[in-house]
């Protein structure tokens, strides 16, 4: 059977992207960042998993106000990187699962989540930046990608319950898949951040430590946090996090904790990550 074995939580700011894409990496601005990344890409070869439900969010760049799913997953077998408006990144194109991707669907919607399902769907920074940050710099991926997209852009995002209910549907789903595969998932965006009005640029460290703190010890009370809290003490930005949430959801009430990480600043945002293993698994 399928199994999740472990999940990868990581900002996913634009402007990481562009640093790895024109080797800005060992600069004075980025060298620190990437430092806490260097035991995450050691661990991610040593963990590379069959296939990543990778939980994102759309920028207007495959959806736009005209048409925004509130849960979506791709079932397609291969996904171009999005031009956001300078090219397409130089990245590879990402491989999916339809297989895994159908049986999650249909188990996950007769779950009573109403899944969009997409084929065709290119995906922006904030499905590659986590990659990129993984996985370095490679010819092509080196495992499976089912991107799973949640608006977090078009009021209203869905709670922060809504989304570690989901994970735990999707740990359902994954664990009905009759076939041994290696899944891991992993949830992006955040930390606090704002990117738009008189807030602008707004960062608040003893949120986002909190958070993290409670992502691994206290999630499920931490799903609980009503959206205007996100709003008002993360930024308007900061409401990414709740995609966090549906990574937690899918993975053991208690899990082991392989690494941590916070950095300020990366372009307007501050940068958080983690990577949680099952107990389960060792
Ligand atoms: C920026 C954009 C994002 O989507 C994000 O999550 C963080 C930062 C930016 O433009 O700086
Ligand atoms: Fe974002």
């Amino acid at each position: 059977m399928a199994k999740i074995s472990a999940s990868v939580y990581t900002s996913h700011v634009p402007a990481i992207g562009a640093a790895i894409d024109n080797g800005k990496t060992s600069d004075d601005y980025w060298k620190p960042l990437f430092a806490g990344y260097d035991f995450s890409k050691q661990w991610a070869a040593k963990n590379t998993p069959d296939v990543i439900l990778l939980v994102y969010n759309d920028h207007a760049s495959a959806f736009d106000a005209n048409l925004v799913p509130t849960f979506a997953i791709a079932t397609g077998d291969e996904f171009q990187p999005a031009d956001e408006g300078w090219g397409p990144r130089p990245v590879p194109p990402v491989k999916g699962h339809s297989a895994l991707a159908a049986h999650i669907a249909q188990s996950v919607i007769q779950d009573d989540f109403d899944l969009t399902v997409v084929n065709t769907l290119d995906v922006d920074h904030g499905l590659t930046v986590p990659l990129s940050l993984m996985f370095g710099q490679p010819e092509s991926w080196p495992c499976r990608v089912i991107p799973v997209a949640v608006n977090v852009v078009l009021f209203p995002p869905p709670s922060g319950s809504r989304c570690f209910d989901l994970g735990k549907a999707l740990r359902r789903a994954v664990d009905s898949f009759d076939e041994d595969l290696d899944v891991q998932i992993w949830g992006t965006g955040g930390m606090s951040h704002q990117l738009q009005g008189p807030r602008a640029g707004l960062i608040n460290s003893e949120f986002d430590n909190e958070f993290l703190d409670r992502l691994v010890d206290d999630a499920a009370a931490l799903a609980q946090k009503p959206h205007i809290d996100y709003v008002r003490l993360a930024g308007s930005e900061g409401v990414e996090l709740v995609m966090w949430l549906i990574a937690r959801g899918a993975m053991d009430d208690s899990v082991s904790l392989k690494h941590r990480f916070y950095h300020v600043p990366a372009s307007n945002t501050a940068v958080g990550h983690l990577i949680l293993e099952n107990e389960s698994e060792d």
